[in-house]
């Protein structure tokens, strides 16, 4: 059965990551009637993980003295995961990279059992909406600056969630509200316009 995994890690409720995951979310339930989560990791943080947690991610089975608490927390984030045939993440670029909240569920996916070749989570559709102030496309002067999609894309391929695998972009969301950034405002609208369009499609 279909079944949608929405993850949004925007700080913002005005958030262009948010409007995106939304409007995709939208879409797609309307065409798969199914399951549906949405695991917001800004409104509700999820602890780094300690040394308890990554001994029982690394070495499952083992008496490894992490709480029922993070037990119950790990397996609920990797039930979401397993139980998707669809993902959509929302990821706003922070500080060059993914949030840091979005890093904390990352950690708690990351571990050698997910790293087998085939992976246990793999076969899905996901679809990573990026957010990002400024541009960091091929050809401009920040494009090697970009640690949100080329680490996105590596982390989810060790993890199987690479096999179908898209990228949907708002670039130079600031324009609309950086004065000196105004010159780019066309250049906003259109990105926003076509990652609205990408993602219409995507949810058939
Ligand atoms: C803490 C923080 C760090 C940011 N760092 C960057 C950055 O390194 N590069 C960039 O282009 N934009 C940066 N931005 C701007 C956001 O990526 C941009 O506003 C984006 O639209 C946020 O997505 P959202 O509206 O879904 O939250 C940063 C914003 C915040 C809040």
């Amino acid at each position: 059965m279909s079944h949608l995994l929405h993850v949004d890690s925007s700080l913002g409720t005005e958030s262009v990551s948010r409007r995106l995951t939304a409007y995709f979310a939208e879409e797609w339930r309307n065409q798969h009637p199914g399951g549906y989560v949405h695991r917001d990791v800004a409104a509700q943080p999820i602890p780094h993980i300690t040394e308890p947690v990554h001994k029982a991610l690394t070495y499952p089975g083992t008496d490894n003295g992490q709480s029922a608490q993070e037990r119950d927390l790990t397996e609920a984030i990797t039930r979401e995961v397993v139980e998707a045939s669809t993902i959509v993440l929302g990821v706003p670029m922070h500080n060059f990279t993914v949030p840091s909240t979005l890093k904390a569920w990352l950690d708690r996916l990351v571990h050698p059992a997910h790293m087998a070749v085939p992976s246990p989570l793999g076969g899905k559709k996901v679809v990573a909406v990026l957010s990002r102030g400024g541009s960091y496309a091929p050809g401009t002067p920040r494009e090697a600056f970009d640690y949100q999609q080329t680490y996105l894309k590596a982390i989810l391929e060790a993890i199987g969630l690479g096999e179908d695998l898209t990228f949907v972009t708002a670039e130079l969301t600031m324009a609309t509200v950086a004065p000196q950034m105004a010159q780019f405002k066309p250049l906003a609208e259109a990105s926003m316009a076509n990652a609205y369009e990408t993602l219409e499609k995507l949810a058939q």
